[in-house]
C-alpha cells in the first residue's frame, strides 16, 4: 500500500471512498466531516439524529454519496468520548475503518488527519497513528497459502489535508509512522513463519540482508566461535538439534563521535518444544513464536536503519531450536556459561535465559550499555499479565522508566514487576552457582533473577513477551497471530535517547 499526504478538498480526491470521523455525543459535525456532511446535504447530521451514527469508538458507518461528491463512499468512524482521544485510539479506529474498505473491494482510500485540528493531537503525532494504523490493521501473513485472497488489498492511502501549511509535519510523522509500522510488519512476518521456515540459519539471513539494505554491520558466531567464548549455556540447548545454532550480531553506527553503544538482546529460540522436558503437544504448534524477541530486536534495526537517529545500537539475537534426542541436555546436567558461573538444568524447557545468560555476558564483553532483553521467557509472566501488558523487570528503575514511556506512546503497555532479593532463593542449587528453575510460584519473577546475575552491574531491563507477542483473535490494529511487540516500543526508546 502506497501512503501519501497531499493538500486539498476532501470531496474532490479521486478515490473510491474517503475516513471521516465524529466524537461520541456530537450533533452536528465540525471540520472536515463538517465539510463532508453539508457537501451531502446534511446526510451524516441525519444518521446522527436518527441514532444510527453515535460517535462510539470503532463504530464504522458507510454512506453511499451517489455522485453528490467525487469519491463513491464516506466511511465515518466513531473516535469515542472526545477527552478520551489518544494516539493509540487513533491507530485503532483507521485499522477498523481500513479493513471493513478492504472488505468492500476499495483500492484507492482516503482520510483526514484523524485527531489533529479539533482533537488537539499534533500533526505530525496523528499522522503516525495513522500510518501504523492502516499498515498494522490491514497486515496478512499469506506467504504459505495458495488459494487466491477473497478480497484485494488497498493500493493506496492518501492523507488529506486542507491547510498547506500542515503538510510537512504530516508527511515527517508518514515517514516515520510507515519505518516503524513496516518494521513491525517484518517482525510479524518473521514470527508468523513456521519453524521450518524459520530455522537460526533462516533468522541469520534475515539479518543479514536487514544489514545489507541499511548498511549495517553484520556478523554471526558459529558453534566453534561459540565454544571459544565458553558459551557453554547457549551450546547447551543447541546440543539437541541438528540445526546449527546462530549467534547473531547487527551493528548500526549513528554516532561516530562516541564508542558507547546500546545493547538490543532477542531471544531466538526458532522452535520450542522444551526439549527432554517437553511440553504437551496440544498448543506446542505455538512455539513456533519463541523468537519473537529475536525477531523485534532484528526489525527494529530496520527502523532506525531507516530514521537514522544519531546513536549507537548492537542487536545480538542468540538463535537455537529447542529439541529433544540423543544429544540433548538432560535434567540434572550441569553446564558452564560464558564468564564461568555454573548452572543446574532442572526443565531443559526453561531454556531461554539458559541463551540470554551467554548473550548478556557477552554483551558485557562488548562494553554495550545500557542493556535491553526482549523474550517470550515464561508461561508465569503470560498468566500473571494476560495479552494486555508486557511484563518488565531491572537494575535500574530510571532506564525502566524511560522504556515504560516510550511504550506508551507506541501504544504498547509495559508494567513493571518486583526484583525483590528473596526471590533470587529459589534459584539455589545444592551443586552448581545456581540452577535454572526456582518454584511455579513467581516464575516470571525468578526467571528474571537469574538473567539479572548475567547482565552484572550494567543497567539493564527484561521485557517478558510471552503474553503479548501473539493475539488471539483481531482486535484493534492486532490481527491474530504474531503482534511484533517491542519493534514500536524499543524504536521510540532508541529515538528518544538519541535525542540526548
Ligand atoms: N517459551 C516458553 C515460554 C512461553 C510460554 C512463551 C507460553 C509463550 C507462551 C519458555 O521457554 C518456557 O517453556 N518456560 C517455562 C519455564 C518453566 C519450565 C520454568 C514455562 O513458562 O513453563
Ligand atoms: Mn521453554
Ligand atoms: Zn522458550
Amino acid at each position: 500500500m502506497e501512503i501519501k499526504v497531499i493538500s486539498g478538498d476532501i470531496t474532490k480526491v479521486e478515490v473510491d471512498a474517503i475516513i471521516v470521523n465524529l466524537f461520541e455525543g456530537v450533533e452536528s459535525p465540525g471540520g472536515a466531516s463538517g465539510v463532508v456532511d453539508k457537501a451531502l446535504d446534511g446526510a451524516i447530521t441525519k444518521l446522527i439524529a436518527d441514532g444510527e451514527i453515535k460517535g462510539k469508538l470503532n463504530e464504522v458507518t458507510m454512506i453511499h454519496t451517489l455522485g453528490k461528491i467525487q469519491p463513491a463512499r464516506v466511511v465515518v468512524v466513531g473516535l469515542g468520548k472526545q477527552a478520551e482521544l489518544s494516539l493509540d485510539r487513533i491507530r485503532g479506529v483507521v485499522a477498523e475503518a481500513c479493513r471493513f474498505l478492504r472488505k468492500v473491494g476499495a483500492q484507492r482510500v482516503a482520510t483526514i488527519a484523524h485527531g489533529a485540528g479539533v482533537g488537539g493531537v499534533e500533526y505530525d503525532k496523528a499522522a503516525q497513528a495513522i500510518v501504523e494504523g492502516s499498515i498494522l490493521g490491514l497486515y496478512t501473513f499469506r506467504r504459505h497459502i495458495t488459494k487466491e485472497p477473497e478480497y484485494r488489498e488497498i493500493k493506496e492511502l492518501l492523507i488529506v489535508e486542507r491547510d498547506e501549511g500542515k503538510l510537512p509535519a504530516l508527511e515527517q510523522g508518514c515517514r516515520r509512522g510507515k519505518a516503524i509500522a513496516e518494521a513491525t510488519s517484518f517482525a510479524r512476518d518473521m514470527t508468523n513463519e513456521p519453524a521450518n521456515h524459520m530455522t537460526p540459519t533462516d533468522m541469520a539471513e534475515r539479518a543479514k540482508e536487514v544489514a545489507q539494505t541499511y548498511g549495517l554491520e553484520f556478523s554471526v558466531l558459529e558453534r566453534e566461535e561459540m565454544k571459544e567464548l565458553g558459551m557453554g549455556a547457549l551450546l547447551g540447548v543447541a546440543q539437541g538439534s541438528s540445526q546449527p545454532p546462530k549467534f547473531i550480531i547487527l551493528r548500526y553506527k549513528g554516532d561516530s563521535s562516541s564508542e558507547a553503544s546500546l545493547g538490543i538482546i532477542g531471544k531466538g529460540i526458532t522452535f520450542d518444544s522444551g526439549g527432554i522436558s517437553i511440553k504437551p503437544s496440544e498448543g506446542m504448534e505455538e512455539m513456533k513464536g519463541d523468537m519473537a524477541g529475536g525477531a523485534t530486536v532484528i526489525a527494529t534495526m530496520c527502523a532506525i536503519g531507516e530514521l537514522k537517529p544519531k546513536i549507537n545500537v548492537t542487536a545480538l539475537i542468540p538463535a537455537t531450536e529447542n529439541l529433544p534426542s540423543g544429544s540433548a541436555l538432560k535434567p540434572g546436567d550441569v553446564l558452564r556459561a560464558m564468564g564461568g558461573k555454573t548452572i543446574e538444568i532442572v526443565s531443559t524447557d526453561a531454556e531461554g535465559r539458559l541463551i540470554l545468560a551467554d548473550a548478556l555476558s557477552y554483551a558485557r564483553r562488548l562494553g554495550l550499555s545500557p542493556l535491553v532483553d526482549v523474550a517470550t521467557l515464561t508461561g508465569a509472566c503470560r498468566i500473571a499479565l494476560g495479552d494486555i501488558c508486557t511484563g518488565a523487570f531491572t537494575n535500574n528503575p530510571d532506564l525502566l522508566n524511560k522504556i515504560v514511556k516510550a511504550g506508551e506512546e507506541a501504544g504498547e503497555r509495559i508494567w513493571q514487576m518486583p526484583m525483590y532479593e528473596e526471590y533470587k532463593e529459589q534459584n539455589k542449587s545444592d551443586i552448581a552457582d545456581i540452577k535454572n528453575v526456582g518454584s511455579r510460584y513467581g516464575g516470571a519473577i525468578t526467571a528474571a533473577q537469574f538473567l539479572a546475575e548475567f547482565a552484572g552491574d550494567t543497567p539493564w531491563v527484561h521485557l517478558d513477551i510471552a503474553g503479548t507477542s501473539r493475539s488471539e483473535k483481531e482486535k484493534s490494529y492486532l490481527v491474530k497471530g504474531a503482534t511484533g511487540v517491542g519493534v514500536r516500543t524499543l524504536t521510540n526508546l532508541i529515538l528518544a535517547l538519541a535525542q540526548k
